[in-house]
């Protein structure tokens, strides 16, 4: 056996000889227009969303006109995280006590605490080999309390939003797209986060476009928008509209109501605005990588690919295989790391990982930051019939895939010999291994 060929796990060469460049797709590109737009702000001294020295247009305001162009909303409201931007959603659809809401058991955390944080109650449905949340199963959980499911656009791919949105208007349910992961992706050519009464976006240092932080709200809804941007904003102290409109009376019944202060920050806002520019540069070149390397290793026998709702929505973030076994899959991830190929598995981790709902200690416990227990205990809850159990088993497919899968991160700053290198060292692998 040459040194090429044996495994660097068991003393060979490695097949990838270059450094592992970081998963922060925009982060990796911030440089000189962003700290331009930085300076831009420092030198307007206009730092609040809502004021400052006059002559200056808030940069929050600009992007989020800049994206509602990109997604093809008619609104966007700038927050300071996703999971704020959750919430803000949650809050505007009225959905509060005694409601039941949908998550898949395989998403960030925070898509499922934010339901609590509303207090409603989540019902945590399985994900498909699409790895996002399994319409079937989403059918099989909804109860008389159901309002709306969170759907989640995971690692990179779009829900199968046609199905979704059947079972949405046939069991009248809102729909909240957590975009998170997936911003500028698409299902059938229409951007994520335009499909649903709500979508929500985040800015997080780890996300395709970002500012450290950051989030957004997306609807094509009026009254919701309304009233998402009240809630945001302490009661809409500051609504757009000039000094007259500020603290005048509510136009209509639902519009105003005491909120929590979510706002983006102007040197954010201008970040950002840099970074929308860079999106389909980075996803187009997150796609090609993606697509370089899948096309190297897709006969491989017994490596099935994860399934794709729509191939041509995917932002190319990641690269998701399926072995037989639990086993195989661990054993076939440590030789890809040993090979230089930052390659994870589920199987194994000896540190909680907080996007697989087994691991929602504070969820299956039903912890709550007060001592009654409220959503799970209130009244509104108990008197609709509502009695939600979890445990860490009751989403066998979801854990069954996850547990075969092995996730290769796409970065789009890997070049063409990055890629065969991903390549040669999975085929390597996957002839000593499958
Ligand atoms: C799917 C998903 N939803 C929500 C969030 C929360 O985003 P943020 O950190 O902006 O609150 C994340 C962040 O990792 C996420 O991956």
């Amino acid at each position: 056996m040459s040194l090429k060929s044996k495994l660097a796990i068991d003393g060979g060469a490695k097949a990838k000889t270059t450094p592992n460049i970081p998963m922060y797709p925009g982060g990796l590109e911030i440089g000189e227009e962003e700290k331009s737009a930085v300076m831009q702000v420092l030198d307007d001294k206009y730092l609040f969303r809502y004021y400052g020295p006059s002559g200056v247009e808030s940069k929050v305001k600009l992007f989020e006109e800049e994206f509602s162009e990109k997604i093809g909303v008619k609104h966007s409201l700038a927050t300071n995280s996703c999971t704020s931007a959750l919430i803000c959603s949650l809050v505007a659809l009225g959905i509060g006590p005694g409601d039941e809401v949908i998550v898949p058991g395989y998403t960030f955390f925070a898509s499922c605490a934010t339901i609590v944080a509303a207090r409603a109650v989540p019902v945590i449905a399985e994900v498909d080999d699409s790895l996002t949340i399994d319409p079937v199963d989403i059918e099989k959980k909804i109860t008389p309390r159901t309002k709306a499911i969170i759907v989640v656009h995971m690692r990179g791919v779009p829900c199968d939003m046609a199905k979704i949105l059947t079972l949405a208007s046939k069991y009248n349910l809102k729909v909240i797209e957590d975009v998170a992961q997936s911003a500028g992706g698409s299902f059938k050519g229409t951007r994520l986060g335009s499909f649903g009464e709500m979508g929500a976006f985040s800015f997080q240092y780890h996300k395709i476009i970002t500012a450290g932080e950051g989030g957004m709200v997306t609807t094509n809804d009026n009254l919701l928008y309304d009233r998402a941007m009240s809630y945001h904003d302490t009661a809409a102290c500051w609504r757009p509209g000039g000094p007259e409109k500020r603290f005048s009376k509510a136009r209509y019944s639902g519009e105003l109501f005491p909120g929590v202060n979510y706002r983006m920050n102007e040197i954010t806002g201008a970040i950002l605005r840099v970074q929308l520019n860079r999106l389909d540069g980075l996803i187009s070149k997150m796609r090609y990588n993606k697509s370089r390397i899948k096309k190297a290793i897709e006969n491989i026998p017994g490596l099935e690919f994860r399934r794709l709702n729509d191939a041509a929505g995917d932002t190319g973030l990641v690269l998701i295989f399926f072995l037989s076994d639990p086993e195989i899959t661990g054993r076939f991830a440590d030789a890809l790391k040993a090979e230089g190929i930052a390659a994870s598995s589920m199987h194994n981790k000896s540190v909680p990982d907080w996007h697989i709902y087994s691991y929602w200690e504070m969820i299956l416990n039903k912890w709550t930051a007060t001592q009654e227990g409220c959503p799970y205990t209130c009244d509104y809850y108990l008197k609709e019939g509502g009695k939600v159990n979890y445990s860490p088993d009751m989403n066998p497919n979801t854990l069954q895939y996850l547990h075969r899968s092995v996730h290769i991160d796409i970065p789009p700053q890997m070049t063409e010999d990055d890629c065969d290198m991903i390549s040669e060292g999975i085929l390597k692998v996957a002839n000593a291994y499958l």
